[in-house]
């Protein structure tokens, strides 16, 4: 479950009353919501695969808990470098930013690494970020309560982490009240002994630290945090580092969770539409075989829920979902070991059957 649920991020939709009509016929008044409006880039490599999985469930979880989802699909990255020569095409641009919230699976692959860097396909990634003013990057570093290999800990006493990465102060701010929702606990990472850009992040994060008391604020050299995260990993609560540090830094954490295919991840903007993507990239090398884990998509599809369109039940049924399958010991390869009691290895596809029917359960 992620621990990060409660941040305050979600605009309150406004539902109309509305007349409709029972099967017994009598007319009778219930409550209508406009449908959710997202903006969906399934992108390169396995993200066509997993995008079909969270589109499915989110439908699925939607219609137990009374919300409509309506999907809009653009594309992004190579496929849009293909199809139109850019890889973020103005329409998806513009789709983007009329939506509610933007579910986007993985760009890239070795068909594109050759090309100029201008029309690479991360560029269209770097570019809706920015479009978006998606200024914080939220990764909670889930830990399953179920075993769950490739994860490094053996231990599996270790509570999740939640990393924000981007723009000092204002991420500091959703930093702080992250921590605030959680232990209480912030810690910033930087290399102010060295970096010169470090000694101001320290310093603004220190400064805002005072509007926060209740928050104990601590601060680490990102050396001794890649260090501390695999030795301790209880140690941290929230993190709060910049792009390069988090980016690092978040994939050693995945190893906590088990694999890069368990990590959800948001951009938030505050104002405009987010963006709910994986954390892990396109998996050129296991793409089209029906072996991805399609858990980070879905609970970046759950993130979207709970951050940007305010329905917090579809996200519990989606994490829940995740939950279950593992109680199940269903594994793709990724989280799948040889020997391992009760667990058994399974596609893409089968797994995706058994989350549908439980979130529709
Ligand atoms: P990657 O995350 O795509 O793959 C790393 C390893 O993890 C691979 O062995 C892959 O098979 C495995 N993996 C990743 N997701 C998985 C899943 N859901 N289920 C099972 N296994 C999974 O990172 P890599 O290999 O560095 O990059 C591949 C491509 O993805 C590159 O073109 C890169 O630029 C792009 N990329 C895109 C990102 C994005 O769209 N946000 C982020 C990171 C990389
Ligand atoms: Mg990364």
């Amino acid at each position: 479950m992620l621990a990060s649920k409660s941040l305050p991020l979600a605009p309150q939709r406004r539902p109309s009353v509305g007349r409709r009509a029972s099967p017994s016929g009598r007319v009778h008044h219930v409550i209508v919501c406009k449908a959710h409006k997202i903006c969906v880039l399934p992108g390169d490599g396995i993200g066509p695969e997993i995008m079909s999985v969270a589109t499915k469930a989110l439908t699925a979880a939607g219609q137990k808990e009374g919300e409509e989802f309506e999907y809009m699909y653009e594309l992004i990255g190579g496929a849009a470098i293909d199809a139109t020569g850019s890889p973020l095409p103005d329409k998806t641009l513009a789709t983007a930013k009329a939506s509610d919230a933007v579910l986007l699976a993985a760009i890239g692959g070795y068909k594109w690494d050759s090309y100029p860097n201008e029309i690479r396909p991360e560029k269209g990634l770097l570019k809706i970020r920015s479009e978006l003013n998606a200024f914080a990057n939220l990764r909670p570093a889930i830990v399953p309560k179920q075993e769950v290999f490739s994860s490094c800990q053996k231990n599996r006493r270790t509570s999740d982490v939640i990393f924000i990465e981007w723009l000092v102060e204002r991420i500091a701010r959703v930093a702080f009240e992250a921590a605030r929702k959680r232990n209480k606990r912030l810690c910033s990472v930087e290399k102010s002994n060295v970096l010169e850009v470090s000694q101001l992040w320290k310093e603004v994060v220190t400064k805002l630290g005072k509007d926060y008391p209740d928050v104990e604020l601590t601060h680490m050299y990102v050396d001794n945090a890649a260090m501390q995260l695999v030795r301790n990993p209880k140690y941290f609560d929230v993190v709060v580092t910049s792009n390069l540090f988090g980016d690092i830094l978040s994939d050693e954490a995945s190893m906590l969770a088990g694999s890069l295919g368990m990590l959800p991840s948001a951009s938030i903007s505050g104002d405009g539409p987010g963006i709910y993507e994986p954390v892990h990239g396109s998996a050129p090398d296991i793409a089209g075989q029906d072996i991805a884990n399609p858990m980070a998509m879905m609970l970046s599809a759950a993130m979207m829920c709970r951050y940007d369109l305010d329905c917090p039940k579809v996200s519990d049924r989606l994490e829940a979902a995740v939950s279950q399958v593992l109680d199940e010991g269903l594994r793709t390869g990724d989280i799948f070991k040889e020997g391992y009691p009760n667990t058994r290895k399974v596609k893409c596809s089968e797994l995706s059957e058994h989350l549908l029917r439980i979130v529709s359960a």
